[in-house]
């Protein structure tokens, strides 16, 4: 057998050097372009998936659909489902499908526990969401809750505020207005309660480990905040203003958290996977359950999509090999995430956590180097911003650079009369904008019409593969399967490189030695002797310590 069917690697490596020096004009304005569009453009429901302007061909997918099969990524998917410990380094499930799975489908066996667990915790969620709703779940004063003040970083912040912000004005009511603080520095902590009224005002605390120093922080200063506006101690408080939600129960009651206002969930939902979990709570407090079980049955679609389909039809996988394609055999380094809807301002982040903390990894499961290159950098803006930003780099630039666009095809009617008439016109705008920039990045040069030719400069590198994700409406559902979508891309991605995506070593490291070097600077604002706290004492570290201890004495 000669070394492709050996090895469909090499296989992909000789055809993208035979790729190397045609161009995206070749195959999106070049003979049969209309079939290879057509043939690459994919759609799920309200989903549509296009792929065209990506540097392949239709043979291309099939020496990356044999790459997935040799890489087992069937078998590892029904492992996946099935509970099996995926999560090498923690000998641990990665269950987040459960958290989404309905109570009343059957799950895979394996699942099945969790599945009953998490819709436990939903159960006693909507409990308490009816409580804070109804008035009666009250504060210290007996006030009913005007405000939730969610307090989480990473996945316990991420995924509810994304979702939140997407949901806030679509959705007619608001019963509480959330509020999403997560930077240890206060910043967001600071204008909540300068502006809110303790009285009325429920905090969340959401954190798996409950141990993240972030999440402790502000936490312990809303709490100040919460006893000194109303003169009562923080045991009263936490009795009355405060719902936790983790996977440590134990560390909750340690707290003062009563096991009733304790939402649980499971150690094989991840951090970045966990939105679909008790920490969706604040969605559900501020825009009510049916908002949040839309986002859950959209996710479920996609899983079982995702679970079901033939690997040539799949959307996650597809989005996986693609991404591959573009950073193993391309050599493309980053990655951009371009949303054309400002209600998706935050799904850059919410996707870079969660692309790069399950696949930022050069080394399998039992620490042996993975010898080839993985996850890219990810990165973006809400497109039509990014625009003015940094796309000049993207269209002039010296880098290679991929990147998704996310658009929106409609929105529900605004105003009415002129109101209406102009706000559609943004929206026309901003769809023109975004397939104006798809088509630039791709084409370069090759875009540039006869007729702005006499006044345009040349020099616009093209070539950047792009593909376009359109979705119908921009609702709980159609949000749910996208984010979905995109877990089971990483998921499908970490097969590819043999990396375990659920772990995160590299980001506990740091945290040590934080805590360490804050020790350092309380010892110099306490007067008493500063000390080592074991760590490394370098040139540079040392002189900032000094210049911080001067500035701040
Ligand atoms: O960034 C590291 C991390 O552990 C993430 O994986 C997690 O989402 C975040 O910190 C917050 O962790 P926790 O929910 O335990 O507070």
């Amino acid at each position: 057998m000669g070394k492709d069917a050996e090895n469909p690697q090499f296989a992909l490596q000789k055809h993208a050097n035979s790729l190397k020096h045609g161009s995206l004009n070749d195959l999106l304005c070049g003979e049969g372009n209309q079939s290879r569009a057509k043939a690459l453009q994919l759609s799920f429901h309200s989903l549509q998936v296009d792929f065209s302007k990506q540097r392949l061909t239709e043979n291309t997918l099939d020496l990356l659909t044999q790459w997935a099969d040799s890489c087992g990524l069937e078998q590892k998917r029904v492992a996946l489902f099935a509970g099996e410990p995926v999560n090498l380094s923690e000998n641990r499930a990665a269950l987040h499908m459960a958290a989404r799975w309905p109570s009343d489908t059957a799950a895979p066996e394996g699942m099945a526990p969790t599945v009953s667990l998490c819709g436990q915790q939903r159960e006693k969620l909507a409990g308490l969401v009816r409580q804070v709703h109804s008035g009666h779940w009250r504060g210290v004063t007996g006030e009913a809750f005007t405000d939730v003040v969610h307090i989480g970083v990473g996945g316990s912040d991420l995924g509810p505020k994304l979702v939140s912000e997407v949901l806030g004005d679509t959705q007619g009511q608001r019963f509480v207005r959330a509020h999403y603080v997560s930077t240890m520095d206060g910043s967001q902590l600071l204008p909540v309660m300068q502006s809110l009224n303790p009285a009325t005002t429920l905090v969340v605390v959401a954190s798996k480990s409950f141990t993240t120093a972030d999440t402790r922080f502000n936490v312990r200063t809303a709490l100040a905040w919460l006893c000194e506006g109303q003169g009562v101690d923080a045991g009263t408080v936490c009795q009355h203003q405060v719902l936790g939600v983790s996977a440590r129960p134990e560390k909750m009651d340690e707290f003062g958290i009563p096991e009733a206002h304790q939402l649980l969930f499971p150690e094989t939902v991840g951090g970045r996977f966990s939105v679909w979990s008790a920490i969706g709570v604040s969605v559900a407090l501020e825009l009510g359950m049916a908002p949040f079980e839309a986002l859950l049955a959209g996710a479920h679609a996609m899983d079982v999509h995702f679970q079901q389909t033939p690997l040539a039809e799949n959307l996650p996988v597809l989005l996986g090999l693609v991404g591959a394609w573009n950073t193993q055999f391309l050599n493309i380094p980053s990655h951009l995430l371009l949303p054309y809807d400002g209600r998706l301002k935050s799904l850059p982040p919410y996707l870079q956590q969660l692309e790069m903390e399950s696949n930022g990894k050069s080394t399998g499961p039992n620490g042996e180097p993975v010898p080839y290159v993985t996850c890219p950098i990810v990165w973006g803006d809400v497109g039509p911003n990014a625009q003015h930003a940094f796309y000049q780099l993207v269209h002039q630039g010296c880098h290679e650079v991929s990147a998704d666009f996310i658009a929106v095809a409609g929105r529900p009617a605004v105003g009415a009369g002129e109101v209406s008439e102009a706000f559609q016109a943004q929206e026309r705008l901003t769809l023109a904008n975004c397939l104006a920039q798809s088509q630039l990045f791709a084409l370069g040069d090759a875009a540039i019409t006869d007729e702005l030719r006499s006044t345009t400069e040349l020099g616009y590198r093209g070539n950047q593969p792009n593909t376009v994700i359109l979705l119908e409406t921009l609702d709980a559902w159609s949000l749910g399967a996208l984010l979905a979508m995109y877990e089971h891309k990483v998921f499908v991605q970490s097969v590819l490189w043999g990396i375990n995506p659920f772990d995160q070593p590299g980001v506990e490291l740091g945290k040590k030695l934080a805590t360490r070097l804050y020790q350092t600077l309380t010892d110099a604002e306490s007067g008493s002797e500063p000390s080592s706290h074991g760590i490394i004492n370098d040139a540079g570290t040392s002189q900032l310590l000094e210049q911080l201890r001067r500035l701040r004495a």
